[in-house]
């Protein structure tokens, strides 16, 4: 098991001294150790128990039921695509096998490049102008997978734009 960085190490210990507290402190630990570190590093599951006074595999099991939860660092860019009714009757079902099939990857994959992670999500509150996609912090609304592709190409120039500037300087 890979150990924890000494950043990762305090997010996990603060964020569980923080709310371990709170009635169900799990779920909102969990939460805020994912916002803060993109994922659940496997060994924090140790601190946590510890903190919360449960089981490694009580805590483990928490994590698989809820999807939302990654326990492996995501890719460079996080795609969500909606699952819920209104993006639905817009037709995001057939929209998530076309960016399934373009990034060679099911849901909970990251792509070989390392460049996407793809999850479901459950409504982005943006259900007028569905099918919705979220990636990173942005939702972009009426998606199509001519758009998704052309939205992939600027990312991944992006990412090769700031990897050439990143070379100049050092
Ligand atoms: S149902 Fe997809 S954004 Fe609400």
């Amino acid at each position: 098991m890979t150990k924890l960085s000494e950043q990762q190490y305090q997010v996990v210990v603060k964020s569980v001294a923080d709310k371990k507290a709170l009635p169900g402190a799990l779920l909102p630990i969990l939460h805020d150790i994912q916002d803060q570190l993109g994922y659940i590093p496997k060994a924090a599951i140790d601190i946590i128990a510890a903190g919360l006074k449960q089981t490694a595999a009580e805590i483990y099991g928490v994590i698989s039921f809820y999807h939302h939860f990654r326990l492996d660092k995501p890719g460079n860019h996080l795609v969500e695509i909606c699952r819920a009714e209104a993006c639905q009757a817009m037709g995001s079902e057939a929209l998530e096998q076309e960016i399934k099939s373009k990034l060679g990857i099911d849901y909970h994959q990251t792509s070989k490049d390392n460049n996407v992670s793809l999850e479901p999500v459950y409504c982005l509150g943006n259900c007028a102008c569905g099918p919705s996609v979220k990636v990173g912090e942005r939702v972009y609304g009426r998606m199509s997978g001519e758009k998704f592709s052309q939205l992939m190409d600027k990312l991944s120039t992006y990412v090769v734009e700031l990897g050439q500037g990143e070379n100049h300087a050092s």
